[in-house]
């Protein structure tokens, strides 16, 4: 029989954490049974203090979990092999690289690991054999740190991964980004409502360094980046969630819209895994389409609602394409691509579902 492995959420309370709490609800593999917070709700029980932004009900094993203070004692006791990291960078950096020191599976939100070299950021659908670096972390401790790309960059890499057999010149990408990319409470009602703010501190580099490492290339032992021109502006805007994004690919060679349209169409994930989406990208005919407010949760099946990348308004106009994409920035660009990269490191041998050594 197989046993579900014991996991741990770091910043439980937060938004990051509550989609965590929700996506792992009886999940084939993973039980929840040990939650972290910040020092204020240590030793209170989480329905209790949780302010829960997310819809539905708080899963009935979490509502009386208590909230514990980080201790690394207390994740060997607890026999946790697998951790979701979904705390603020400063203190999720010293945190993960302890758990994974000593043994423990860490599949991390922040950006605290992102650029390690032998750290991947893994989209299981564009990047899998970068799973493979993971090696080389194994040979200096006993666990591994896996990392998510930042939330814009993930439904951007999704869909470009398809058009990278095309000679891309250039790319521009500008985002309409929802206030829970910030956390909560994130962004003040007085600073956000009916306003656009044109600038999100570090985004823009971001999108553009994670993007080259995702779509770089494996080879010898290391992650080569890729070199892709791309320039990229980014907004936050009055959407509680879903980032969309306006994309300007310039290509060297002409091309078609209904080859384009093939391509997104044909994507497929090499491996199907729990949480993954029957269809990584979903193309919208409407012109009004995607839209955060109605399409943010589209995927199939029901346990991949979010994941998916809906992508619409295809223009060509000379080697120009443009288009616009919308992506669920705390599923598919947080906890639901985590959820997705342990499963796969399950499916790959990096992680043994009955415990025991790895063997890869
Ligand atoms: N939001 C997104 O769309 C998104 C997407 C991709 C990646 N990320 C990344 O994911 C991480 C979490 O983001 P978020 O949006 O969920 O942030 P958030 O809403 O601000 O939540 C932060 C969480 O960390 C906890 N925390 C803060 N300080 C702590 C401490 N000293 N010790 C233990 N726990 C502490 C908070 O606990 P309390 O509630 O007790 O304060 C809360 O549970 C960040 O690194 C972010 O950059 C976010």
């Amino acid at each position: 029989m197989i046993s579900k492995i014991n996991c741990a959420i770091l910043g439980c309370t937060g938004i990051v954490g509550q989609r965590f709490i929700k996506l792992l609800e009886n999940h084939p593999n993973f039980k929840t049974t040990f939650i972290i917070a910040s020092d204020s709700r240590v030793g209170k029980k989480y329905g209790e203090t949780v302010h829960w932004l997310i819809g539905g009900n708080i899963p009935d094993d979490i509502r009386n979990l208590e909230i514990n203070r980080y201790d690394l004692q207390n994740f060997i006791e607890k026999d946790i092999r697998i951790v979701f990291s979904a705390m603020p960078p400063d203190i999720a950096g010293s945190i993960e690289k302890e758990l994974a020191d000593n043994g423990i599976s860490v599949f991390s939100n922040s950006r605290a690991h992102r650029y390690d070299e032998d750290v991947p950021i893994l989209i299981p659908e564009v990047n899998p054999d970068h799973i493979k670096i993971v090696k080389e972390q194994l040979k200096r401790r006993k666990g591994f740190i896996i990392t998510n790309a930042n939330c814009s960059t993930t439904g951007f890499v999704m869909a470009l991964k398809p058009l990278l057999k095309y000679d891309i010149k250039n790319i521009y990408v500008s985002t309409y980004q929802a206030l829970s990319g910030a956390g909560y409470p994130g962004v003040s009602s007085v600073d956000i409502l009916g306003n656009v703010i044109p600038y999100i501190p570090g985004e823009e580099e971001k999108i553009v360094k994670e993007t080259n490492k995702i779509l770089g290339f494996y080879q010898d032992k290391k992650i080569r980046n890729n070199n892709l021109d791309i320039f990229s502006s980014c907004a936050r805007v009055p959407v509680r969630d879903g980032h969309l994004e306006s994309v300007v690919i310039e290509f060297n060679k002409e091309f078609s819209i209904e080859e384009i349209k093939k391509c997104f169409n044909d994507f497929k994930s090499d491996s199907t895994l729990h949480t993954s989406p029957d269809n990584p990208i979903i193309l919208c005919e409407d012109p009004y389409y995607p839209q955060p407010g109605l399409d943010v949760y589209s995927g199939k099946p029901e346990r991949a609602k979010g994941m998916c990348v809906s992508i619409g308004r295809l223009k060509k106009q000379g080697k120009k394409l443009r288009f616009f994409l919308l992506v669920h920035n705390t599923i598919r660009g947080a906890a639901g691509n985590s959820i997705l990269n342990a499963e796969y490191a399950i499916q790959q041998g990096y992680i043994k579902q009955n415990g025991g050594k790895k063997k890869i």
